[in-house]
């Protein structure tokens, strides 16, 4: 099947490659032109090693390829799947301007096509944006009608950065909204041979599955970090309270790791763009409310242990690792690494910063402090230490990179490192929800 993707992103380039996997003929289009030479050369412009393996592989072989010649591309396929960015304006709507491009220009193509093409909304989109903006968009734009000359479909994506690859290839489950059923069949048919539940709804309900997943993550993120805080006041440890927790299987074990909060390009935009939704409908959602101001608060709590152990911060030197909004990627979209440095430097904190694979671009966001070339230098003569990003080498920092630190305290912000590691190496451990536990007698 001939597959064009619009919108050379995460989410366009894991789609793109997982139906070029599948067998299909895959044509990646993109605004920025940078982006489609470097799709072209078979380079990810992110941090994703396999997902780069197999767009380079596919490259090579001629199954899939990049151009920034959008109206060529759409014309050429038969299903148009729109994977365009959808930011965060500062009320938390998203905007929807990429998204309304993108259909303007499939609508040109679709005016003067004969066949029925297939438009997939792939970008996350509140509930509504497909019928009432996108749908009317099309239509207006070709004098076509929806279900009778041209198909739409709304297919949320629920990969996460870090395991694209195999988040598309093996998705817990495949959602397939449409408001006539002839665009859903031939969407289902193209997912076939990809072995998970596939759900058939409406557009609405499409979209707002996505919301309501981000949402529950996001809950389970911050009722963690919540029962953590609690602990520590209440001289316990949250690990093992949490892991009984989570086994029961109506709550769930993944997700219930305490910290100094979710970052990254979806969580913090889907929960803010669901409450500004639901505003407008008149509806004031108080959980959502509650997630993002305990996400908030988050990165307090990791500036509170090292306080509690060091003192006043202003004059300390401080050493940030991990400037990614997660280990293993390269994304600082949302990372709670910047609202920790803005807090430590109001503290007059000097901070000295470092990421393995992020420092280019949270330098360009914040050029003000120290940069190290390693972990090792980060904590050279620092007065303290805290872990924003779940890197695995930082799990291998010991006696001798603790060593020479002015003081050797380490603030674990992800709950990664090993506790006797650390102290086994001479530095003291604290982490979000934790309490050494009490000798036994
Ligand atoms: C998230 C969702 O997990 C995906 O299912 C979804 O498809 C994706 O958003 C999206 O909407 O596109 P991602 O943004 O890659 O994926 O990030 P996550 O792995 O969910 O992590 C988000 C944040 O939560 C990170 O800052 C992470 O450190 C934090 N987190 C995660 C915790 O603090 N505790 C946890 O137990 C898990």
């Amino acid at each position: 099947m001939r597959i064009c993707v619009v919108g050379a992103g995460y989410v366009g380039l894991a789609t793109g490659v997982m139906f070029g996997k599948l067998g299909h003929d895959v044509v990646c289009t993109d605004i920025d032109e940078a982006r489609v030479k470097a799709v072209s050369s078979g380079k990810l412009p992110f941090h994703e090693p396999p997902l780069e393996k197999e767009l380079s592989r596919l490259v090579k072989k001629g199954a899939l390829r990049a151009t920034a010649d959008q109206l060529r591309a759409i014309r050429d396929s038969k299903f148009v799947f729109i994977c365009v960015q959808t930011p965060s304006m500062p009320s938390g709507r998203i905007d929807v301007g990429p998204v309304k491009v993108a259909s303007r220009t499939v609508a040109k193509v679709l005016a003067r096509s004969e066949e029925f093409k297939v438009v997939v909304m792939k970008s996350t989109v509140v509930p509504s944006t497909t019928d009432s903006i996108v749908q009317p968009i099309l239509e207006k734009g070709s004098r076509k009608k929806v279900g009778t000359d041209f198909g739409l479909c709304m297919n949320p994506e629920f990969l996460q950065e870090g395991s694209a690859l195999k988040d598309s290839m093996e998705p817990s489950r495949i959602v397939i909204g449409s408001n006539d059923d002839r665009s859903g069949d031939l969407l289902e048919a193209l997912y076939r041979p990809i072995k998970a539940p596939k759900i058939r709804t409406d557009l609405r309900s499409a979209e707002m599955i996505k919301y309501a997943a981000n949402v529950f993550l996001a809950t389970k993120i911050s009722y963690a970090n919540e029962i953590a805080n609690m602990c520590v006041r209440f001289g316990i440890d949250s690990e093992p309270v949490l892991r009984a927790a989570g086994l029961d299987p109506r709550i769930g074990s993944l997700f219930l790791k305490p910290g100094l909060g979710f970052g990254g390009s979806c969580l913090p935009k889907d929960v803010k763009a669901l409450k500004d939704r639901a505003r407008a409908e008149k509806y004031d959602s108080k959980l959502l409310a509650s997630l993002l101001a305990i996400n908030d608060r988050q990165p307090l709590e990791g500036i509170r242990l090292l306080e509690g152990k060091i003192g006043e911060l202003a004059g300390k030197r401080i050493a940030v690792l991990g400037l990614a909004f997660k280990g293993g990627v390269d994304d600082i979209r949302e990372t709670r690494a910047l609202p920790l440095v803005i807090e430590l430097l109001a503290r007059r904190a000097r901070v000295v910063a470092f990421d393995p694979m992020a420092m280019e671009s949270f330098i360009r966001l914040m050029p003000s402090i120290e940069y190290a070339d390693s972990a090792q230098d980060a904590l050279r003569d620092a007065d303290g230490c805290i872990i924003q990003a779940d890197w695995p080498e930082f799990r291998r920092l010991g006696k001798k990179e603790y060593s020479r630190m002015h003081r050797p305290v380490v603030v674990d912000g992800r709950r990664c490192l090993d506790p006797e590691h650390v102290r086994r190496s001479g530095a003291t451990y604290l982490a979000i929800g934790y309490r050494l536990a009490p000798k036994k007698k």
